[in-house]
């Protein structure tokens, strides 16, 4: 019963602003009813599913997910994919978590629709959601744009990859490729604008975000905004393996040589064992180079360090947080330094430091102990995510792209996320400290401090000025007091903070030196072979 122009009764009521009523949208794909926010000025559409898992195969690719026969109740963000959860620990998911929500601005309509904002979290490829409590939209929807966040699947089922035309690979990537057309063919119907997409992503996502600009595959966004993390980062790139199907299926019992056997076998397994198995086994799944399979279009095809990027006309924002690896030195006892024989700690790989080159660049021959905490957050920091996405930023300013903005996110305040949860009390922000101040989480209930409310305030407006204008600042304001300049001839990066300033080659020397040493030991940067394997599954 409910037509088109029902739908658009509804609108201009809400338009009016007198009436809170269920929106209802009318779409490609069918009729989707959502629910006013409480907390804002904007309707909610939760759990909108876009994509299918194939129940005979759901370590393969996932299919649209079909048209809507009757109208569709998007009122849960529940579903999550198949992981253990990060803060609880316990196994949790499903594999119909295909699952998208969208949060419109009541002023968004069909004449005037608002640039789009399309989250992709992190969690290692392994772990995390899109759910609301976690990333809550009012900070951002507040500047009238439109904000979807999504789930796509995670560990085995979204990043096996084998040499069947079964399991290609990069099947979590695939998903978010399903989402973001998803988004481009339906957001006008919700006041989106479809020609007007900025995809941004943290950690994981964030290098997901990378692998959307370096995939040959059509891109359905205008602008990316990448949050500590980047594909040059070391050791989160794996060759194809049929062995791991194998191994799992090993583990449950079921002996087999055949790749295709062991996928059939996992396929009838529960996921949430499936899950644990891999667990249990260290293993940890990751992008891939795709091998050729006929008509299958490869998301990725080669190793992200080779690859050029064909960004013409895109915008980039992309930085780090001052402290990132806090957390790998957040023991203070004598022990654990002690422990530090290798200089290197959990660094996400096996390397090793031969000539003590690194240890006497950051510490000389000092004595480890927690003195040296500092520096080693510096080094490990530097290693895992400040030189690749340093690196990052100078090939996108190379390439066609349009512009490239590039930041260092230092703020210590009360919404720093992973000082919170792991109860860390050094200076400086950590890995995730920033997602604090762009998204409302129920980590931090209550009200912001006027302090973390600037932070809130100035994040929220350039990240979405970037998103509307291709530029954070389009205008100097009392909010945003300094101009941030584009990477041009100089290497120009916004400190944010309180005060916020212009820099010029952040950590400079320490970039040299990591400049100098990935060509003295390029093995040290390089993919993660197959016969690696077992060696990596047992180390970390
Ligand atoms: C700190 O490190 C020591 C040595 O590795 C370990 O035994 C201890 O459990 C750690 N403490 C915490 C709180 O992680
Ligand atoms: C701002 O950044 C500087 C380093 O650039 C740092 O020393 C200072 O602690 C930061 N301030 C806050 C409030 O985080
Ligand atoms: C942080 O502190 C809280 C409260 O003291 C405690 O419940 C929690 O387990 C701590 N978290 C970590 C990671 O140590
Ligand atoms: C910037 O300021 C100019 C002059 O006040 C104004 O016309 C323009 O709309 C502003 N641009 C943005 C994006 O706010
Ligand atoms: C950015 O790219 C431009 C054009 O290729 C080049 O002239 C400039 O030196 C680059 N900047 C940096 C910091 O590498």
């Amino acid at each position: 019963m409910w037509g088109a122009c029902c739908f658009i009764l509804l609108v201009l009521c809400q338009v009016q602003g007198s009436q809170r009523i269920e929106p209802l949208v009318q779409t490609e794909v069918g009729l989707i009813r959502g629910l006013q926010a409480e907390d804002g000025d904007y309707a909610m559409f939760l759990g909108v599913p876009y994509a299918k898992v194939n129940e005979d195969n759901p370590f393969g690719d996932a299919q649209p997910f079909p048209k809507f026969t009757e109208t569709f109740e998007a009122l849960d963000d529940s579903a999550v994919c198949p992981q253990t959860d990060f803060f609880s620990n316990q196994l949790v998911g499903t594999l119909d978590c295909l699952h998208l929500n969208i949060y419109v601005p009541n002023k968004a309509t069909s004449q005037n629709k608002l640039p789009v904002i399309f989250w992709i979290h992190g969690g290692r490829f392994t772990y995390g959601s899109g759910k609301r409590a976690e990333f809550g939209p009012k900070f951002l929807v507040r500047h009238d744009v439109v904000l979807v966040t999504i789930n796509y699947r995670l560990g085995v089922y979204g990043f096996m990859c084998s040499d069947s035309v079964e399991v290609p690979g990069n099947q979590g990537f695939k998903d978010q490729y399903l989402a973001l057309k998803w988004v481009k063919t339906n957001i006008a119907s919700f006041g989106g604008d479809e020609n007007q997409i900025t995809v941004m992503g943290e950690s994981a996502g964030s290098m997901s975000v990378d692998y959307h600009l370096l995939s040959k595959r059509e891109k359905f966004f205008k602008r990316a905004i990448l949050q500590s993390g980047s594909a040059l980062c070391p050791r989160e790139f794996v060759q194809s393996d049929d062995k791991a199907a194998i191994k799992i299926a090993k583990h449950l019992g079921f002996e087999t040589d055949n790749f295709n056997e062991a996928i059939s076998f996992l396929s009838k397994q529960n996921e949430k064992v499936v899950v644990s198995t891999t667990q249990e086994l260290n293993m940890y799944f990751r992008a891939c180079a795709e091998k050729d399979f006929e008509n299958v279009e490869k998301f990725v095809s080669e190793d992200p360090g080779i690859t050029t990027p064909e960004v013409k006309g895109i915008s980039i924002l992309m930085g780090y947080n001052s402290q990132e690896l806090m957390v790998i030195y957040s023991n203070d006892t004598k022990e654990f330094y002690d422990s530090l024989n290798n200089f290197l700690y959990d660094v996400g790989d096996e390397f090793v430091d031969e000539d003590n080159v690194v240890r006497h660049f950051y510490i000389g021959d000092e004595e480890m102990s927690v003195s040296k905490k500092k520096l080693l957050i510096a080094f490990a920091s530097d290693y895992k995510f400040n030189h690749p996405i340093q690196r990052s930023v100078i090939r996108y300013n190379q390439s066609e792209v349009e512009s490239v903005y590039h930041y260092i996110f230092s703020y210590s305040g009360g919404r720093n996320m992973f000082k919170k949860i792991f109860n860390m009390t050094e200076g400086g922000a950590s890995h995730a400290d920033e997602l604090g101040y762009l998204f409302d989480s129920n980590l931090f209930p209550g009200e912001p401090s006027p302090e973390d409310q600037l932070i809130i305030d100035r994040m929220t407006a350039m990240w979405t000025n970037f998103a509307k204008y291709g530029d954070p600042t389009p205008n100097v304001t009392d909010l945003l007091p300094v101009k941030w300049l584009p990477v041009s001839n100089y290497l120009y990066a916004l400190n944010i903070n309180t005060s916020g300033k212009m820099h010029k080659r952040p950590y400079r020397s320490r970039m040299a030196f990591w400049d100098v040493y990935l060509k003295a030991y390029p093995e040290k940067f390089s993919t993660t072979s197959a016969s690696d394997f077992d060696a990596i599954n047992s180390g970390n």
